[in-house]
């Protein structure tokens, strides 16, 4: 099932959103391929390239905030250390044939929506 964009994922913060509708179609795209594929080496490739953005993301996430002057980035970038080692928990699995895409991909959506729904809007919209 793709993730859709809802009005309630708006941080408000034009490059955050920016971002986060990226991260929305980045995982409705590689659940597609990852589907598609039976080789190995392309749907390790599919999974860093999401790890890659959500490490992007958080990093320029961390830097958006600290040029709003926003309290609380610190612990904030705490949570992005876990978000970053559940991803990996769940990746691995995935690759042990733990887990199946399907489950991964419900993961990963609660993974975001979960973290942008709630914890980015109370950085963002705290201003
Ligand atoms: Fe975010
Ligand atoms: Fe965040």
């Amino acid at each position: 099932m793709e993730l859709e964009w809802q009005l309630d994922f708006e941080t408000g913060n034009e490059y955050v959103d920016l971002q986060h509708r990226y991260f929305v179609d980045l995982i409705n795209r590689v659940g597609i391929n990852f589907r598609e594929t039976n080789d190995a080496a392309y749907k390790e490739k599919l999974i860093s390239e999401l790890r890659k953005y959500a490490d992007f993301h958080f990093t320029s996430e961390e830097n958006i905030a600290t040029s709003c002057n926003l309290s609380g980035v610190g612990s904030h970038h705490q949570r992005h250390s876990e978000l970053l080692e559940e991803f990996n928990h769940h990746a691995e699995d995935l690759k042990k044939g733990l887990t199946t895409v399907d489950e991964f991909l419900d993961f990963l959506t609660d993974w975001f929506v979960g973290h942008t729904i709630y914890e980015d809007q109370k950085l963002f919209k705290a201003i």
